[in-house]
This record gives structure tokens, sequence and C-alpha cells, in this order.
């Protein structure tokens, strides 16, 4: 096996033959859209959360959309998204209609500042949502965003989308507020075969609505009551993704088990902190270097694999500009290196990485 695997190739490798039978299964209930899978994939997924209902769509983006839609969040409202995010989480916004707003990051966690998003909702009028972003896999300060919306009639929404396993005051996140968005896009620390979402909630008349709103809201077979969409979960990636959830939490001990290697090991460079009260999953193991090129470089020089994400916030991309500046996801986006991790990783990599990292003098 190569020093390095790709996750998503490496983790189907592992499920090969249980994710056979699941495509065969399908093939055989001719049933492909909306059956027993998502039905099934639904109760297991918001099971493995402890609990309240979970949709299955065809994205974390729509994902987004359709949580937007359903509480009828649009035209003219405002959504703050934080300024380091990946690009889809404002496209989503933009999507649903609504006005995308942005907030700066922590620094030490990067994840949606407080202090940030109070001022937006002194500055800005008509913000409806907030989402969240547990970035990298590291929950976000839940409890300050929830003081700071408190009194404003905002709904503070999680995207826990590259955060499944990790939890907040042990309670899983995606289940600290009344509803939360998921993409099991293919690297994602729980991947389909192709793409799929879920929205989870708490409330089972919202899960009702976003199931009607993400099959052109019907709650009778031709018959749109609501202004809904196409944003199905199909049933072939239900099925993958139940091969795949019972290791989930196993997968995550491993993504922690190789973190702490890197943290004893690794010295001289910004390491990622896991906050008191947090459980980390580590979607990404998340350095920062002010030499990040010359890092970057005398890695991949090495053969080792690395990658940079984001490499610009928000506003710095031309269908997201504003005249604002975000300054602290703007020196994060200057600095910051994923290093590899994930549970195909042997120690012997991360030995070799740690070796290649310190070789490195800028
Ligand atoms: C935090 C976050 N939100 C939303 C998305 C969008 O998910 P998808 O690619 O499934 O549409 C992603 C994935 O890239 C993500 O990482």
């Amino acid at each position: 096996m190569a020093l390095y695997p790709e996750f998503p190739a490496e983790d189907q490798r592992h499920h090969h033959e249980a994710l056979m039978l699941a495509v065969q299964r399908v093939l055989q209930s001719g049933r492909f859209i909306l059956g027993e899978e998502v039905k099934a994939f639904e109760a297991e997924f918001a099971s493995f959360l402890g609990g309240g209902h979970a949709v299955g769509v065809a994205s974390g983006t729509d994902a987004i959309e359709l949580l937007l839609r359903a509480k009828e969040i649009g035209a003219g409202d405002g959504v703050v998204v934080p300024a380091l995010a990946p690009s889809a989480v404002a496209a989503a916004v933009r999507r649903a209609g609504a006005r995308v707003v942005l907030g700066d990051v922590e620094d030490e966690i990067l994840t949606l500042c407080p202090q940030s998003l109070r001022e937006v909702l002194k500055r800005q009028r008509g913000i409806k949502a907030v989402l969240a972003v547990h970035l990298y896999g590291h929950p976000c300060d839940w409890k300050a965003l929830e003081e700071v919306c408190e009194g404003h009639g905002v709904l503070l929404i999680e995207d826990a989308s590259q955060a499944h396993g990790s939890r907040f005051e042990q309670k899983a996140v995606g289940t600290l507020g009344k509803a939360s968005v998921w993409s099991f896009y293919p690297t994602k620390n729980l991947g389909a075969l192709g793409d799929a979402g879920v929205v989870w909630t708490s409330e089972a008349g919202l899960a009702e609505k976003l199931r009607c709103l993400r099959e052109y809201g019907w709650r009778q077979r031709h018959l749109s009551e609501l202004p809904g969409i196409n944003s199905r979960l199909d049933e072939m990636q239900a099925a993958m993704l139940r091969v795949k959830l019972p290791s989930l939490s196993a997968q995550i001990a491993k993504r922690r088990e190789l973190a702490s290697r890197y943290l004893s090991r690794l010295r001289g460079l910004r390491l990622p902190v896991v906050r008191e009260g947090c459980e980390h999953a580590f979607h990404q193991f998340v350095i920062r270097s002010e030499h990040r090129d010359g890092l970057q470089a005398h890695l991949k020089h090495r053969g080792v694999p690395s990658a940079v994400l984001y490499p610009a916030a928000l506003h710095q991309q031309p269908a997201f500009a504003c005249v604002e500046s975000f300054p602290v996801a703007e020196k994060a986006v200057r600095e910051v290196l994923s290093l590899p991790l994930h549970p195909y990783l042997s120690e012997l990599a991360i030995e070799a990485v740690c070796a290649a990292v310190e070789e490195f003098h800028p």
C-alpha cells in the first residue's frame, strides 16, 4: 500500500464487499429514489446523533438551501456566514435568495467569532439566520454564539459538514440547536460515493416540511403545496452510507489517535488547539505557518501531500467580494496547511510527515 493512500478510495476498498452487497440489494429492490434505504439511513443517522429527525437530501449545499427555505428565509433577508468557510456555504445562502453577510473568525479555532457576530448584528438590519460552521471538525464556540443571537430573533444553524463525530460539552455537534446541515461528500468523515446530505432537526414539524420541500413541495404525489425543489437523497447513496456509518466512531477515534501523535511530535509551528469541553473530529489537521507556501513546496518535494483549505476568504473571491475586510480570516488563508490525516494512515506515515516538516528551515 502507498504510504499516503487517499481517504475516500481507501475507505471504499476497506468496505468493498459490504458496498457491493448493498448495491445488489438496491438493484434487486427496483426502487431508486426515496425508498427503504433512505428511510433506514435517516433513522440510523438520527440515532447516531442521539435522536431527532434526519431528512436526506442531495448534497450539503442543498441542505442549507432547503433549511433556509423551510424557515422562510429568503429575498431581502441576511444570513451571516463566517468569512473563512467553503464557498458552498455562501452559494447555498444565495440560492435560497438571501443575502450573504460575512463575519470574521476567531484566531484560535478559526470558527465564527462571537464578538464579530455581535458587531454584525448591531450594524446590519434584516439578519434572519447565522450559519455556524464547525470548521475542520472543531466545534465552534456554540454557547457564546447562542448568547449573541439571543434577543435578536435570529436562527442559529450548525453546519456540521466537517464535524461528523465531534462533540461540544458531551453533546454531538449538529444537535446543539434546533437544526443542522450535513454533507456526505466523499472526502468527509462520513462520505457517500457521490453527493449526499442531510438536514437534521429536533422538530417533527420542520422535518415534515423539509420532506415536502425536497420533492417539489409534494405532500401528495403530483400536488405541490409548497414551492419545493428536487433534492432527494437517492437509494444507492443511502445504502452506501448505511455500510459506512457503523465504523464512523472507530474511524474518529483513529483520527484522534493520529492527531495526538502529530501534536506531541511537531514543534515550532502553530498546531490545532482543542478547547476544553470540545471533542475534535479532526476532519482536517490544520497547522499554521508564516512560511506556509515554502513549507508546502518542501513537503511536496519530499512526496508528502498537503492541502490549503481555503486559499481565499469568501470576500476575497469574486463571487462574494465586498468592501469590508476580515483580518483574522485574511491572515488564516495565508497560513493554513492541512497535513495528511485519516484513519487509514499508518504511524509510519505520520512519522515521515513529521520528519519532513522538521527538515524545513525557512
Ligand atoms: C462546511 C461545509 N458546508 C457545506 C458544504 C457543501 O456540501 P456539498 O459539497 O455536499 O454540497 C461543505 C462541503 O464542501 C462543507 O465543508
